[in-house]
């Protein structure tokens, strides 16, 4: 597995400096494996990108990994929702992870607002996080983008809920794609202050992330990432094979011919990415496999491609919103399991405050 930046893991920290006066905190759990963590705004269906930067990797390191599965229905508030939507989105993103192969008795799915050690622990980060930190966040500034007076104080400060989320559950590992290292990379430093301040706290967690497929661009415009908010460079998992066939008919290429890894070919670039990507062939192999042919063999065998992977997610998917009742149930069973470590950490965290 190709990994790059800070994905060592330093060893946690289990025990060390009690400031004079300050109460013992309870123990943090021992672990067996390296506990992982991540979360996903339930804002739209998931795309491609978040299939191939984050999810499948969610689903094929259960194993390997400790894992907890978030749906950051919080985080979704910092910009306007529709009440009705927001919890239709919310039940369909888990049933998308479970559709992909996460299975929930080895790694919790749950909603965030379920446990609300996460908002509670939110607070008490923010008065340790200097608006410095804050004010060098690249994803405020792009979502905020010239609305920045009359953005939200919660978009604002929405790392720092993430740090919550993060450091809860004693995280070592956090896999996200390459826009999200900026945002652990603050839970760090909130650790670092933390820690300093109050007396070994707080687990340092690490970001996880993967050279190839961090960063899946739009089909329509190969110069930005694909996004839940630009619809139509977007290729969503729900997407019928008619609609993806007229989608990856549609993406930008050049107006060359061959079939190649070439970054300066962005269009190009990002498609054999996808390609690679989902057959498991390396670069040489595709491009040997493509050699002499044109885009439109190309863009048949990619939207083959794309169909065939998607198609057992979508029927998995459909079973699973079928069942609404069931689905909830699952959800809550999640959220009973994880709430105990929550709690355990936010009471450390409470004490080594002087609230509790
Ligand atoms: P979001 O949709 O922003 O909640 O992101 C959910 C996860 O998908 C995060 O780990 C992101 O880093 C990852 N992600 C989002 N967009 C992309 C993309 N275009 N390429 C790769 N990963 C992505
Ligand atoms: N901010 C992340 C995103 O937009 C979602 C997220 C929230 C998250 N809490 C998290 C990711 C904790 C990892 C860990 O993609």
């Amino acid at each position: 597995m190709a990994t790059k930046g800070n994905a060592t893991l330093e060893p946690a920290k289990t025990e060390g400096k009690t400031k004079s006066g300050a109460q013992a905190k309870p123990a943090k759990e021992p672990k067996q494996k390296p506990r992982v963590f991540s979360g996903i705004q339930p804002t739209s269906i998931p795309h491609l990108g978040n299939y191939l930067g984050a999810m499948r990797h969610w689903a094929a390191e259960q194993d390997h990994y400790d894992s907890i599965f978030c749906v950051v229905n919080l985080h979704a508030q910092t910009v306007p929702q529709d009440p009705a939507e927001l919890r239709q989105n919310t039940l369909s993103l888990a049933a998308m992870l479970l559709a992909v192969g996460i299975d929930p008795q080895r790694a919790p799915i749950f909603i965030q607002s379920q446990v609300s050690a996460h908002a509670e622990l939110a607070w008490l980060l923010n008065c340790v996080t200097s608006l410095g930190w804050l004010n060098r966040m690249h994803q405020f500034k792009s979502k905020a983008g010239e609305e920045r007076e009359s953005a939200s104080a919660g978009l604002y400060t929405y790392p720092v809920l993430m740090a919550a989320d993060i450091l809860l559950y004693d995280t070592d590992l956090v896999p996200v794609g390459d826009d999200q290292r900026q945002h652990v990379e603050l839970a760090r430093n909130i650790v670092e202050r933390f820690n300093d301040r109050f007396g070994e706290t707080f687990v340092l967690p690490n970001p996880l992330i993967r050279e190839e497929g961090a960063r899946i661009m739009a089909l329509d415009d190969p110069t930005r990432k694909m996004s839940k908010s630009e619809p139509n460079g977007a290729l969503f998992l729900t997407d019928a094979p008619s609609v993806i066939k007229k989608k990856i008919a549609r993406a930008t290429t050049d107006s060359e011919r061959t079939i190649e890894f070439n970054p300066n070919r962005p269009g190009i670039f990002n498609l054999a990415t996808i390609y690679s990507l989902l057959s498991g062939q390396s670069k040489a192999e595709i491009e040997e496999h493509f050699a002499g042919k044109g885009y439109k063999e190309f863009k048949a065998e990619l939207t083959e491609l794309i169909v065939a992977t998607l198609q057992p997610i979508q029927q998995r998917y459909a079973e699973l919103m079928n069942d609404p009742a069931q689905l909830e149930g699952l959800l809550r069973q999640g959220a009973d399991r994880v709430r105990p470590r929550a709690e355990a950490t936010l009471h450390r965290a409470q004490t080594a405050m002087g609230i509790r």
